[in-house]
């Protein structure tokens, strides 16, 4: 079996640089005072649908959602068969809420005959067991009672097909499918397509705004998207991320907490050694400039939709903004025509942004506008943004992100601006690989030493060994003592930069063999000096 297309797995040495983006990525956020927050992984759909927007390619064809829980209802099943079936008896009681027989109904016939009756989803032995000893049980009691009724056992199911007919199993038990749908879905779930909304949403949950203060949380996980994969695409990707969320008091609007994520994002790029990014920049205005900018659109796109592709003519009506996070080639030269959202903004919107773009300017983060840069969510407002790389191809965006100032109201909370981003970690892994090729291609990291134990009996020493030396902080391969010793150099050489050689006179004497493979040189190194030795940069 293999993974499923579109998600992969990472392997060592790769993990490496996703350990050492993540470690780098934790460092810069405490400078910056974020903490951390974990979501949960899935949501409820209508999380994402509000926040998200139901009109956006994320909603409306990538996630993956799915009906938690169909829940059996077992009474409906009861009160439909029973009344269904009333005519037959004189006389049906219900034990299920007594629990103390294992039967649902006792039916006794017009002629006194009895009927005892066990519900379920499906048939299942356990029940048609329980079943069979229960009409025994009841038979024996008649009998006694020198009765001469008969008693039947019946086990109904719910059955999605109508007209299935009875069938007797050997334990004479009646198995009836009883036509109708007797399951109740509880709620519709989607694995996370993105991180903002879930942070939102506990932010709200957790009543976050009610100290007063500024929140700044970080987020480092896996979300999921059902998108076509190609190179730094991927249908389960990770991403890292940052959301500043406060209610307004905390200074949650102000243009100053754009700038300062900007300026974190540049620092984070610069510490993780990426080089050669665009930060391009827009604002799409408040809500209300949002709605302005619509109309304009809507408008302008009367003429023009009938020419574009299916998705435009739709969203051209329903949400005109969406039309411009349309890629079909052929539709991108009406898009440049279209009015840009600067004409739209007011004068708050552009103020807000001229505080932006004047703080980056004072330090000194370079950036380039773009008003074509909506981004392809709908809760965003004010200022958008996104990081390109030349070097990833057509899946350039190594970043992107925004303000939110009317997200937690749209899902039920109070009001709560905030401003966040979220980085793709297998884009920024992508960048970094392609850098270092060019760079000359690092060797995978290898250990500091292998240990080769010379004969079986010494296994158990060189564990003690290869302890004590992990210990002292340094990275150990542990052989195995029944290899030849050409098989453990040949071992060695493949994950080590030394073989540290653990045959009976070393044991005695405590003197070790090492063998540096860069240098070619082989030692004898007492065994209290041997942590110090390894430690020190191999082929000196
Ligand atoms: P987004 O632009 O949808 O924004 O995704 C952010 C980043 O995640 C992208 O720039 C890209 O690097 C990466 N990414 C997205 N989809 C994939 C994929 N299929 N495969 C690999 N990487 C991918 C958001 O998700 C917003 N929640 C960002 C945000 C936070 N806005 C405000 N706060």
């Amino acid at each position: 079996m293999k993974a499923v297309r579109g998600t992969r797995d990472l392997l060592p040495p790769e993990t490496e640089l996703w350990n050492r983006i993540e470690t780098t990525a934790r460092q810069v956020f405490a400078r910056y005072n974020f903490g951390e927050i974990r979501t949960p992984i899935f949501e409820d759909t209508a999380l994402f649908a509000r926040s998200v927007g139901e009109e956006t390619d994320i909603v409306e064809k990538e996630m993956y959602t799915w009906e938690d829980g169909e829940r059996f209802e077992k009474s409906l099943l009861i009160s439909r068969w029973s009344l269904a079936n009333r005519e037959r008896f004189g006389t049906i009681e219900d034990n299920s809420p007594s629990g103390a027989v294992p039967i649902d109904l006792e039916c006794e016939d017009l002629d006194g005959n009895f009927e005892l009756v066990l519900f379920g989803a499906k048939p299942s032995k356990r029940s048609v067991d329980v079943l069979a000893s229960a009409v025994s049980d009841k038979r024996a009691l008649l009998t006694q009672l020198q009765s001469d009724k008969d008693v039947t056992g019946r086990h109904v199911f719910a059955s999605p097909v109508p007209g299935v007919p009875e069938e007797t199993t050997p334990e004479g038990v009646l198995l009836e499918a009883f036509h109708g749908n007797f399951f109740k879905s509880s709620q519709s779930l989607t694995l996370r397509p993105e991180n903002t909304a879930g942070v939102v949403r506990a932010y709200i949950e957790h009543g976050l705004g009610e100290s007063g203060q500024l929140q700044k949380l970080y987020y480092i996980g896996p979300q999921f998207r059902r998108e076509r994969p190609q190179k730094g695409r991927y249908r389960q990707f990770w991403q890292i991320g940052a959301e500043v969320i406060g209610p307004p008091s905390s200074g949650s609007e102000s243009p100053l907490r754009d700038a300062e994520v900007l300026e974190m994002l540049a620092t984070l790029l610069e510490d993780l050694g990426i080089a050669g990014w665009t930060l391009e920049l827009n604002s799409v205005g408040s809500a209300a400039d949002r709605a302005k900018y619509n109309d304009v659109l809507r408008a302008a796109l009367v003429d023009v939709a009938p020419k574009m592709c299916g998705d435009c003519q739709r969203r051209a009506v329903t949400n005109p903004l969406r039309v411009l996070d349309c890629k079909v080639p052929e539709d991108q030269p009406i898009i440049e025509g279209l009015p840009k959202i600067g004409d739209s903004l007011g004068d708050d919107s552009k103020q807000h942004f001229a505080q932006v773009t004047a703080a980056l300017d004072t330090a000194g983060v370079p950036y380039t506008l773009n008003q074509r840069l909506v981004r392809g969510l709908d809760y965003y407002t004010r200022t958008t943004f996104e990081f390109t790389h030349g070097g990833l191809g057509a899946q350039n965006a190594l970043l992107g992100g925004g303000r939110y100032d009317g997200l937690s109201e749209a899902i039920g909370g109070p009001k709560a601006p905030g401003i966040g981003f979220a980085m793709g970690l297998d884009r920024l892994v992508l960048t970094l690989q392609a850098q270092e090729a060019t760079q000359a291609a690092a060797p995978a990291a290898k250990a500091d030493a292998y240990i080769a134990p010379i004969g079986e009996s010494l296994n158990a020493a060189a564990l003690v060994l290869a302890r004590e030396l992990r210990r002292a902080g340094l990275r150990i391969e542990l052989g195995d003592g029944s290899f030849r010793l050409k098989k453990s150099f040949e071992a060695a050489d493949k994950t080590a930069r030394r073989i540290v050689i653990l045959g009976e006179d070393e044991h005695q004497s405590g003197i070790l063999t090492v063998k540096d493979f860069i240098s070619g040189k082989q030692t004898k190194v007492p065994r209290a000096e041997l942590a110090a030795n390894l430690a020190r940069p191999a082929g000196e």
